[in-house]
């Protein structure tokens, strides 16, 4: 997740440019840039690190040209660096472009350029839309845009500037977010609209699909044909706090909105019919053979993403798996060697005792696999091997679009472990596919019955205890739906395995105690119903969660929640929705403050 601005007009571009920048530094803030034209000239100025340190490199006697784009970068192809922060040209500087997104098919287009004589300087996937721009133009920027967008497959938005058209910005997107901003005799193009508020409330919000040329006077929409849209002005009633968080009263309810496409981003590239391919993982199967364990390894909620990830390697690569909690792994000696495989799981990939458990495995001669959500971050720069999650920054302390695609990258993990042993057989790797890619219209699909259980959570506001049970990958989602309850709305939760209850924890069920109760897991589901009538006999109140279509579960709990058919091992993405919301509401019912709760940061740095 990156920002992009863009400005046509009078005005002199650049304050614009990083004005709206800085009001998109949330969607990324490793590195940052602006290009503009000046005297025929593309001039482009970079940093790595926050706005400031572009606004000191552009000093006071910057450009006084009035067109120009920028960029505020998170890195996903590269790590952060000078020369991988955008914008990006062409070899000729004849080109300049600024992109979110992920272009999938990049290095087979890099590898096309390079033979055909074009010199890179970066290691960004953007990049190669400058070459293919300089390559495929004919005398017609748009069409030159036209076919770079039939060329490229992933997800996008863009802003196209031409050294020989001074007075034109050609923008398209697909699956990223844009709008244009319509002023008076000025124009805009921006990620979102935060970054133009302060210079009009009128926009176009564009839809997948859709090309916009925009010149002084005036903008056009075309779809990627050349064909005209009409497009309707939007006119904007949000204030800019509002809108930072996309409407969303807080960052974690933006981000439980943003799990569909985080989990779709994740998988863009990694999945074809019958197999995973991980460019980032290179395990040979004589490598593989040498491992007879795995250790995974992380703090919160991607411990919690790892104890899915056991069962998950487990069942399918056929590999003993240990889970352990960084801070515990490093000082009990754990049995580690050059047979060992270390996975560590880390949204930040800089939480300190994560990144001592890496470095102890690395000592120790182990593998070491890292789950990260920031390119260049410790964790991913220290790890052998890196998978992505392409979740974007997350803001709010309690992690959420981290953790389902950290699950997600468990299940990539796994099935490319298989692939490599050959312990699966292809027509069960490519069910597993097909049902994963279902996985984010699933979430939004939950997502749309929010308001079910913003009712549900009513009746939770003054609680001050409550249990999540749930057996094998149930019990495991349960830890973190307690996990979120308890952080941000400070009501004590337990998570118990369902068998385990009748050993001590059943003693603390009374009258109307909530008990939130997994059932999704097929090949135990009628051991945990046993468990749920054991709490129900003790007058507890249950809400359950089983699968769609299973009417059964109904007869013994006060409330069901549905989630829709998967597969058991694909499950915990979708059932962490609900708890994730009740989580959300429960808190905002109790009037905590939801994104910042007490006592706790997003990213733990010390021991
Ligand atoms: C903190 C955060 C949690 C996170 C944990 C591990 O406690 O509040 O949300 O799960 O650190 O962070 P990491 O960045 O390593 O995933």
């Amino acid at each position: 997740m990156c920002g992009i601005v863009g400005y046509i007009g009078k005005r002199v571009a650049i304050p614009i440019l990083v004005d709206g920048l800085k009001k998109l530094e949330y969607r990324g803030y490793d590195s940052a840039g602006v290009a503009v034209l000046d005297c025929e000239k593309i001039v482009v100025s970079k940093s790595v690190g926050k706005l400031v340190a572009l606004e000191e490199e552009l000093g006071q006697s910057y450009s006084q040209s009035c067109i120009g784009i920028g960029h505020t970068r998170w890195a996903t192809h590269g790590r952060p660096s000078q020369v991988n922060a955008h914008p990006h040209c062409d070899c000729k500087q004849d080109f300049v472009v600024v992109h979110n997104g992920i272009i999938e098919n990049y290095l087979e287009l890099k590898d096309m350029l390079i033979e055909k004589g074009h010199k890179f300087a970066s290691e960004t996937d953007t990049e190669v839309l400058a070459h293919l721009l300089e390559a495929y133009y004919e005398g017609d920027l748009e069409g030159a845009v036209r076919n770079v967008l039939k060329t490229i497959r992933g997800s996008y938005a863009m802003v196209v500037l031409r050294r020989q058209d001074p007075n034109k910005l050609v923008a398209a997107r697909k699956d990223s977010p844009m709008v244009v901003g319509l002023g008076d005799g000025e124009f805009f193009v921006a990620s979102d609209i935060t970054a133009i508020l302060n210079y009009t409330r009128k926009v176009y919000i564009l839809d997948d699909g859709e090309m916009v040329v925009i010149t002084e006077d005036g903008v056009k929409v075309f779809d990627f044909e050349g064909n005209p849209r009409a497009k309707e002005v939007y006119d904007v009633k949000w204030d800019a706090v509002a809108a930072e968080k996309g409407g969303y009263e807080h960052f974690m309810l933006k981000e439980i909105h943003e799990q569909p496409k985080a989990l779709k981003d994740t998988m863009l590239g990694r999945l074809e019919d019958e197999k995973v391919v991980l460019q980032e993982v290179d395990l040979t199967l004589e490598e593989l053979a040498q491992i007879n364990k795995v250790y995974i390894v992380a703090c919160g909620t991607a411990w919690h993403a790892g104890l899915v990830g056991k069962t998950l390697i487990e069942r399918w690569a056929h590999l003993p798996v240990e889970v352990d909690i960084a801070s515990e792994f490093r000082y009990r000696s754990p049995l580690v060697d050059d047979h060992t495989l270390v996975v560590v799981v880390s949204q930040s990939g800089e939480t300190a005792d994560t990144l001592a458990a890496l470095r102890e495995a690395k000592n120790r001669g182990a593998r070491v696999v890292a789950v990260t959500n920031v390119v260049g971050s410790t964790v991913s720069r220290e790890a052998h091997d890196v998978i992505f999650t392409w979740a974007g920054p997350e803001i709010a302390v309690a992690s959420t679009k981290a953790y389902t695609t950290q699950l997600e990258g468990m299940v990539l993990l796994g099935l490319y472990l298989s692939q490599v042993k050959g312990t699966l057989p292809k027509e069960r790797i490519a069910e597993i596919i097909t049902a994963l890619r279902k996985i984010p219209a699933q979430v939004q699909e939950l997502l749309d019955q929010s308001s079910l259980i913003k009712e549900l959570a009513e009746s939770f506001a003054k609680v001050e205890n409550t249990f999540f049970i749930g057996r094998s990958l149930d019990w495991a989602v349960a830890m973190e739906g307690s996990l979120k309850l308890k952080e941000i709305s400070y009501i004590h939760a337990e998570a118990y395995a369902a068998g385990e209850l009748k050993h001590g924890t059943l003693a603390l069920i009374t009258e109307a105690t909530p008990v939130i109760a997994l059932a999704t897991q097929r090949d135990v589901y009628e051991k945990t119903i046993s468990n749920v009538k054991e709490v129900k006999a003790r007058d507890a109140k249950v809400i359950g969660l089983t699968y769609k279509g299973n009417t059964s579960m109904a007869k013994s709990v006060d409330h069901v929640i549905y989630i829709p058919e998967t597969m058991d091992e694909l499950s915990p993405i979708l059932t962490v929705i609900p708890l994730q919301l009740l989580s959300y509401y429960v808190s905002v019912a109790r009037g905590c403050d939801v994104d910042k709760p007490r006592n706790l940061a997003k990213s733990v740095t010390v021991e």
